[in-house]
């Protein structure tokens, strides 16, 4: 098996930084070391304990860079890719005036692989070595993004976007054409590779009470996978949800009649929630996703984050795209950190990371097979230049420690600060 030896400062983490002191959660080493043994991490330690003890193994050497593991985006959509930072409209009016349009053209499976090509390759750019993906109601655009991701060895979880109402009618399927194209989707894909089928209801607002109820069925018949939808995401949506479905108690209570609530439930935004629902999500172990770039971008609002967090309730981090504005998860970082100011709290470089790494892979249930950068993960890595861009340098270089040198990287940072990516134990080609 070959061995690749990585040095640099390596930065990660054997707890939770949002609960307790963040100090306590963090293993950084200023000079440190990753080995690699075929796929996975077989080893983090110190550079001259390592080098020492695998003499045989191929050396990287980073120099001053910080080899973290690679970014987990918990949320958004490939088929958006094309219509990212597009003007002026909220919630409703951004999907119908720029989403549904664009989505309608993934009947064309040329085009679905081309973008999930484009897409992929656009997250490794910026160090995102996991995508959790929304596609469109065509099954071949599913087909399209495992595909895609198959060829990059990347792990990726993905679904069919199921809707059957509220929407145009070439983008409408049915509640049991939902049911049969996603479980024959699931069977073909699920476990294959790297790739993890997530049941996709898009939100129930696009979802009839039939709909809701077949994939609550097909989840029941495969509790192992994840759930994907939307959730109170912003208030013209949440009084769009009382009125179709007047007889639920909230916004949370339309997925949970109907077999939608679990602990491999991914409830993307939550940023509007009412108590009843942070205690049912607790309850059940379930996870929201926090899309903070998306959040400011279509006027959404201001995630509770810590609030949440001190609940105990796991917390993705993601994208959004193309609701979101940007592909970085540095620049989400960055947005986390502004909306947490907005709301009273200064995250922490630590947090910022831990969430877009661990943070992610647990509200997934992958904890300690990526966003991980221990033995026994897989090797997903993403390597940073802290010095990537003049105004980086300039503030970087004059940094007391590894905070207030990566700081400037996750405010100010893109796809240049990524220096290096490593997918499955395999230098990503340039
Ligand atoms: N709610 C339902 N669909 C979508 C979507 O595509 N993007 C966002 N941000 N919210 C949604
Ligand atoms: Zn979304």
């Amino acid at each position: 098996m070959t061995k690749q030896l990585l040095l640099g400062q390596t930065l990660g983490f054997s707890g939770n930084p949002l609960i307790g002191d963040w100090n306590d959660a963090v293993q950084f080493d200023s000079a440190g070391a990753v080995l690699i043994e075929g796929k996975q991490i077989s080893a983090v330690g110190s550079a001259a304990a390592l080098r020492a003890a695998h003499l045989d193994a191929k050396v990287t050497d980073y120099g001053d860079a910080l080899i973290s593991a690679g970014f987990v985006d918990a949320h958004m959509h490939y088929p958006q890719t094309g219509i990212i930072a597009s003007w002026g409209k909220q919630l409703i009016d951004w999907l119908n005036t720029y989403t549904f349009p664009e989505e309608a053209r993934f009947s064309d499976p040329k085009y679905a692989t081309e973008v999930a090509e484009r897409t992929l390759d656009l997250a490794l750019d910026h160090g995102t070595t996991t995508l959790t993906s929304f596609c469109t109601i065509h099954p071949a655009s599913v087909d399209a993004f495992f595909g895609a991701a198959a060829d990059r060895d990347m792990a990726v979880i993905a679904g069919k976007t199921c809707m059957d109402r509220n929407a145009p009618d070439k983008l409408q399927d049915t509640a049991q054409s939902a049911y049969d194209d996603s479980k024959a989707l699931l069977e073909k894909w699920h476990g294959k590779g790297r790739a993890s089928y997530a049941i996709t209801p898009r939100f129930s607002p696009t979802s009839t009470p039939e709909q809701l109820a077949a994939l609550g069925a097909l989840w029941s018949e495969h509790p192992d996978c994840l759930m994907q939808t939307h959730l109170s995401e912003q208030l013209p949506e949440i009084a769009w949800v009382r009125d179709l479905f007047p007889d639920s108690r909230d916004y949370l209570d339309t997925y949970e009649a109907f077999g939608l609530l679990g602990a491999k439930g991914l409830y993307g935004h939550a940023i509007h929630l009412e108590q009843r629902e942070i205690d049912r999500l607790n309850e059940v172990g379930a996870a929201v996703v926090h899309c903070p770039t998306s959040n400011t971008f279509i006027g959404s609002g201001l995630f509770d984050l810590m609030g949440l967090a001190k609940t105990g309730l796991s917390i993705g981090l993601a994208t959004d795209t193309g609701g979101g504005s940007s592909f970085s998860m540095l620049r989400t970082m960055a947005a986390a950190y502004e909306i947490g100011q907005l709301r009273g709290t200064a995250l922490h470089p630590a947090q910022l990371m831990w969430l877009a790494t661990e943070g992610s892979a647990k509200s997934l249930h992958m904890s300690g097979q990526i966003g991980h950068l221990g033995a026994g993960a897989m090797a997903d890595i993403t390597v940073l230049d802290l010095g990537s861009t003049p105004a980086i340098s300039q503030r970087s270089g004059r940094a007391a420690d590894i905070w207030d040198a990566l700081f400037p990287t996750i405010m100010m940072g893109d796809d240049r600060a990524i220096k290096d990516v490593w997918i499955a134990g395999q230098k990503r080609r340039a």
